[in-house]
């Protein structure tokens, strides 16, 4: 799913490419004023290889002509569900559809889409179709703040629809706020992504399709001035990998990351820096999430008094009180909602057994992932990692020894075991011990790619 190396963090547009090759994209444009940005889409999907067919509502032709989408695209612009030579446009269009794009989409073509009414050729190929979606809302703030909107988007993203949240920015009639269609090249990502992922899937129902999984990644820097900070030896990359593999099994995944790593293209990022910043960002988030995995090394105590000037030596050894942070996990287990699946990890020293199993009782989660850091092969410095997960109720899945992509990998299938209502330890009996990636078991495919350390 990732485009590579390459992928880089906000506008991922130089990396689209490799999977729109060849790929049928049926483009629906409605009526809204980024109708114009579509043009662009458009000529950039072919560009990067698309086989490109626009569907316009009758609202779009009042921004853009249909010539226009006619003259850049693969085939002619279509409008019309009747009047044309085939007798059924919307299920031919439907069939032929690797990916059904809408750009933007108005808030009447997603609340027709939520409810199923196909009002116009557009709604009609997108309940006809079984190539994954992806929705682009472009909208006044007003609207798109709505609750009817929202509803409908959290309908299509239950189905498994992709939705593209709108960036803040200047909009129609000079208002400033949320609703603006998001740059050309962020949407060619997204699209690449969602094809690339269906190839590798080889069309298998991606299991966390439509849902919202957060991670975190990373050590927190807490400052002391403005040139020091305390903080600890995580690097990030196993949650990073996890941020991947999620996006990877189709989930539309944020990442709340201190880490400057790459990042798996379609993924949201949110950077930041210190224990408040990320506590901000993930509690802000959480309530939308299905699934939040905490692989960050979140910092337990920040210096009290930050020095608004650099701490000279001349002065003497500064004493520097310290006090604590939130506890992210913690709180997400006091608030979390019916149905969230909560994932701690607990870096250790020496055996992990015990801390690790309180931790999962006293942050109330559901799968707490331990490693030993001093272990060979795991920890900080590593592209490899080896850990067990420790489950609510008593069972633990140990996986051993393999890149930091394949524990990303198992601690997912075991998350989504719980997602799924299945219980983790199929007898349910207390301190069962599974293997998940191990020579030859087929919980886990260890991945060639990617590797991580947590933390
Ligand atoms: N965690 C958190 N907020 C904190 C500290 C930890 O959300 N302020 C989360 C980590 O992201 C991790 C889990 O809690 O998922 C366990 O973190 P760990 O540092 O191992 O445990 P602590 O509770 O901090 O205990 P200790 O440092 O004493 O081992």
């Amino acid at each position: 799913m990732s485009d590579g190396p390459g992928s880089n963090r906000a506008d991922g547009s130089a990396t689209a490419g490799a999977s729109l090759l060849g790929a049928t994209v049926v483009l629906g444009v409605s009526g809204g004023i980024a109708a114009y940005k579509a043009v662009e889409l458009c000529r950039r999907l072919v560009d990067a290889g698309a086989h490109v067919v626009p569907v316009l509502t009758a609202n779009a032709t009042r921004f853009v002509g249909a010539a226009t989408f006619s003259a850049l695209a693969s085939e002619p612009a279509r409008l019309e569900l009747f009047g044309d030579d085939s007798p059924i446009p919307h299920t031919e269009l439907g069939r032929r559809a690797d990916l059904v794009l809408v750009a933007p989409a108005t808030a009447r073509v997603i609340g027709a889409y939520a409810a199923g009414i196909s009002s116009d050729l557009l709604v009609a190929t997108l309940l006809a179709t079984r190539a994954p979606v992806l929705v682009c809302p472009a909208m006044h703030s007003e609207m798109w703040e709505h609750a009817a909107v929202q509803e409908n988007l959290a309908t299509l993203r239950r189905r498994g629809v992709h939705v593209l949240e709108p960036e803040s920015g200047r909009l129609a009639g000079g208002d400033l706020g949320a609703g603006r269609l998001p740059e050309t090249g962020v949407i060619l990502e997204q699209a690449a992504r969602i094809l690339a992922a269906a190839r590798h899937t080889g069309g298998r129902a991606r299991p966390l399709s439509g849902r919202h999984v957060l991670v975190t990644a990373g050590g927190t820097r807490e400052p002391i001035d403005p040139v020091r900070f305390l903080s600890n030896r995580s690097s990030g990359k196993q949650g990073h990998a996890l941020a991947e593999a999620a996006a990877e099994l189709g989930a539309d995944v944020t990442l709340v990351t201190t880490s400057g790593l790459p990042v798996a293209s379609g993924v949201e990022v949110v950077e930041v820096e210190t224990a408040a910043q990320m506590a901000e960002a993930v509690l802000e988030r959480a309530g939308t999430a299905e699934l939040v995995v905490m692989a960050a090394a979140v910092a337990d105590y920040r210096p009290a008094e930050v020095a608004t000037s650099k701490l000279r030596k001349a002065d003497g050894p500064p004493e520097i009180r310290l006090v604590p942070t939130v506890d992210i996990l913690a709180e997400l287990g006091r608030r979390r909602h019916a149905g969230q699946v909560l994932v701690g990890f607990a870096a250790e020293t020496g055996s992990p057994d015990e801390r690790a199993k309180c931790k999962l009782e006293e942050k109330n989660v559901d799968l707490m992932v331990a490693n030993d850091v001093e272990a060979e092969g795991v920890g900080f410095a590593h592209e490899t990692n080896a850990v067990t997960i420790f489950h609510r109720g008593g069972g633990r899945t140990e996986v051993p020894l393999q890149s930091k992509k394949g524990v990303a990998e198992a601690v997912l299938h075991a998350a989504m075991a719980l997602l799924s209502g299945t219980p983790p330890c199929k007898d349910g009996s207390a301190g069962q011990v599974l293997t998940a990636g191990s020579p030859g078991s087929e919980a886990s495919a260890p991945h060639a790619a990617a590797g991580s350390d947590r933390e």
